[in-house]
């Protein structure tokens, strides 16, 4: 009988060493939380809650969002103040409240470890250290790409790869919608800084973009997120403000019910979408088409 390899074996490759370190638990002071408690492998690696939950309880001012499609963009976080995965990754672990730990502590815990060391040595000629292991975090989130959900199979001529319903949300999307003009492909999203109107510097008082460039231009903007593998996704928005699908459909058909004072929102969304019942149902089963199969799997 053949053996398979075991999964601590030293032979790993640098994706299979960074989904490790991503599920380490001693990246966290108390090493009570991985990077996978946040980033929920079986939701696009998004959490579930609104604001998610850091090593002593305490909640983050943002919503997770899904890793899932991040080899393509430029830049990360909703205010897109890190410019590569890499850089990304030495954020959460330092973060006061999400992880906690400093970097010299976490050189230790990483060098105490017998397989990170022979591993680091074999692959990286060098000790393990927080650069190197977010260099193997990076490799591991460059293989979260999730292809072939229905909308792909549907633009590759499969004509019943979506239903009516979703033919007629398309157009919605691109053209009664406006959704388009944000939210494009491939990943739905054109990697800009946009306010949809969720900033009024009261109750709503993350200024987004604002907050790393101090332009009053970027006021309440954010970073445009992708719409793959979005029914997984919810909560949505920079705050977790919206439960459903449907609430943000409903958002958008007429932002001002719902943040009458927004400041700063883009003139795309200035005045009612007029989205009847079908059309709403509609627009949805589009969105519906944006999830692989494959984002859910562990
Ligand atoms: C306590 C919860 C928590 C933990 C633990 C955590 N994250 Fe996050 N993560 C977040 C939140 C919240 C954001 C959004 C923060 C923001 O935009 O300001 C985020 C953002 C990200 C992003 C940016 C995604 C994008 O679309 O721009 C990446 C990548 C990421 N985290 C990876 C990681 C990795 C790798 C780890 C482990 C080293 C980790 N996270 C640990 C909560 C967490
Ligand atoms: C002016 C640009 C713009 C337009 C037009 C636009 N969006 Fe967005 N969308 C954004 C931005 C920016 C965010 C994040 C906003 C925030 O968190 O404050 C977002 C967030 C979302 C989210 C939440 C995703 C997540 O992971 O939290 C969904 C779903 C969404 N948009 C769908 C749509 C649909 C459907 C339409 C058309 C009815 C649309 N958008 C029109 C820019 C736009």
């Amino acid at each position: 009988m053949a053996f398979s390899a075991p999964p601590d074996a030293d032979d790993m490759t640098e994706a299979q060493m960074g989904r490790k370190l991503f599920f380490d638990k001693r990246f966290s002071l108390n090493n009570t939380i991985s990077c996978a408690d946040c980033h929920i492998p079986t939701f696009a690696f998004s959490d579930t809650t609104a604001l998610s939950k850091g090593f002593e309880g305490k909640t983050t001012t943002r919503n997770a969002p899904p890793l899932t499609n991040l080899s393509g963009r430029p830049y990360f976080f909703w205010d897109g103040r890190s410019p590569s995965l890499e850089d990304q990754v030495l954020h959460p672990i330092q973060h006061p409240v999400e992880m906690g730990l400093n970097l010299k502590e976490l050189n230790k815990r990483l060098r105490a470890d017998k397989l990170y060391v022979k591993w680091f040595k074999k692959h990286y000629g060098k000790l393990p250290d927080a650069s190197l292991a977010a260099r193997a975090i990076a490799a591991f989130e460059r293989t979260l790409e999730t292809g072939n959900a229905p909308i792909d199979r549907f633009m590759d001529g499969d004509s019943g790869a979506i239903s009516l319903s979703a033919m007629r949300g398309r157009e919605i999307f691109t053209e009664k919608g406006k959704c388009f003009e944000c939210h494009f492909t491939p990943d739905f999203t054109a990697d800009e800084f946009k306010n949809i109107g969720l900033f009024n510097a009261k109750n709503l008082n993350d200024s987004g973009r604002f907050s790393i460039t101090k332009k009053q231009d970027d006021l309440g903007k954010f970073r445009v997120p992708g719409l793959r593998n979005v029914t997984l996704t919810a909560p949505y928005m920079h705050n977790g403000m919206f439960k459903s699908l449907e609430e943000v459909i409903d958002y958008y058909n007429d932002p001002s019910v719902v943040v009458p004072d927004a400041i700063n929102r883009d003139t795309l969304l200035n005045g009612r979408l007029n989205l009847t019942t079908q059309e709403k149902a509609d627009l949805l089963a589009f969105l519906q088409t944006l999830t692989s199969a494959s984002a859910s799997r562990k």
